[in-house]
């Protein structure tokens, strides 16, 4: 039985989750008419067989406003009893105002103060962490975490390289204060961890659009907006550190990979993925996949694959459940809680 919290935090516990992935389809095979690459290759190499495509006009705010309303009805609360938003996003709607601005208005979230957070594919658990902290000042009682990106508009679709791995898609969460008498809540966090490397920001970024290198039209010709990743260096890092990440914050729960009954890491490639659970010592039934579906959706994929699992009965009240990211940064952070 882990301990209810041992690290000095409130119970605070997720009481709803939602999820929103656009309807348009973009296969394998329809990405080998466009690039030179085949589902073979894209498939052993990743995992992946399709991911979603925002429609024209439709902005990560639309999809985050989607997934959070879906997360509100799940907890079973109205927007006008949300304190703080959190979107985690590097495909915000635009540099300023937040996105979590634009997602309030949305869905009428009067109450609440907003910003974003950029940890690319971190953010989502970034946001979690951070919401769970003013949550234990007693700041705020009640939050709505979402992670949300359009990474299409993002892509390179010139970069065989790149341009298979992303896709777009929404997935929130409502975290909640709970009495002091409810230690063994559902939902409840039991620790988490954050990490970042910033003398490797060059291995995955998007160089040009911001102030470095402003848009010009030069620029755009050079793609310089678009992702651009060093994809072995990448993996070699994202392995290393979603694995120390994931034992820091099983030990400061008091726990074990024999404890956890499901992994829900970061989907950026099966084969990090199999190889994190291999480390571990987890086996491949405890770990969540939906990447075949979405592809890599940055800050999206933990909060998608968390709504996932828990409307499918995949995880369980009493499971002790481990989240894991790793992205640009490059940064980590993992978070272990009992669902
Ligand atoms: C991107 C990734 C799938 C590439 O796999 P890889 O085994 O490292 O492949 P390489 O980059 O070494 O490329 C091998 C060959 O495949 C080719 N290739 C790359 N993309 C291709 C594609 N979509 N289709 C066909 N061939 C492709 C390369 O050009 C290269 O050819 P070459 O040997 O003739 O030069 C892999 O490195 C990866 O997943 N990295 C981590 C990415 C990630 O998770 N990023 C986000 C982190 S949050």
């Amino acid at each position: 039985m882990p301990p209810p919290n041992n690290n000095h935090f409130c119970t605070c516990s997720i009481i709803g989750t939602g999820s929103y992935v656009p309807d348009r389809v973009l296969t394998n095979d329809d990405l080998s008419k466009i690039v030179d690459t085949n589902d073979e290759w894209i498939t052993t190499r990743t995992g992946i067989k399709e991911r979603r495509i925002a429609a024209e006009g439709q902005a990560t705010s639309d999809m985050a406003s989607e997934a959070a309303r879906r997360a509100l009805a799940a907890a079973g609360i109205t927007a006008a009893d949300i304190d703080l938003i959190i979107v985690a996003t590097v495909t915000p709607d635009m540099f300023f105002p937040s996105t979590a601005c634009i997602v309030q208005k949305k869905i009428e979230a009067w109450n609440a103060v907003c910003f974003d957070i950029s940890a690319a594919c971190s953010g989502f658990l970034y946001a979690l962490q951070t919401a769970r902290h003013y949550i234990n000042t007693g700041n705020r009682k009640t939050a709505l975490i979402i992670g949300a990106e359009k990474l299409s508009s993002l892509i390179n679709w010139k970069d065989r390289n790149t341009c298979v791995l992303f896709g777009d898609g929404a997935g929130a969460v409502v975290v909640q204060r709970m009495d002091d008498d409810a230690k063994e809540a559902p939902g409840r966090i039991l620790s988490a961890v954050m990490g970042c490397d910033g003398s490797l920001t060059d291995l995955l970024k998007v160089p040009g659009g911001a102030s470095a290198i402003p848009v010009t039209p030069e620029n755009v010709d050079q793609r310089l907006n678009t992702i651009h990743m060093e994809g072995r260096e990448t993996f070699k890092h994202a392995v290393t550190r979603m694995c120390q990440a994931s034992e820091q914050a099983l030990s400061m729960a008091g726990l074990t990979a024999a404890d956890i009954k499901m992994v829900i890491p970061h989907q950026a490639n099966l084969r990090i993925i199999s190889a994190i659970a291999e480390r571990l010592g987890i086996p491949e039934e405890r770990t969540f996949v939906n990447l075949q579906k979405y592809g890599n959706t940055s800050a999206a994929t933990i909060p998608v694959a968390l709504d996932e699992a828990n409307r499918s009965g995949a995880i369980q009240r009493g499971d002790v459940v481990l989240l894991v990211a790793f992205g640009g940064g490059f940064t980590w952070a993992s978070t272990v809680l009992v669902w």
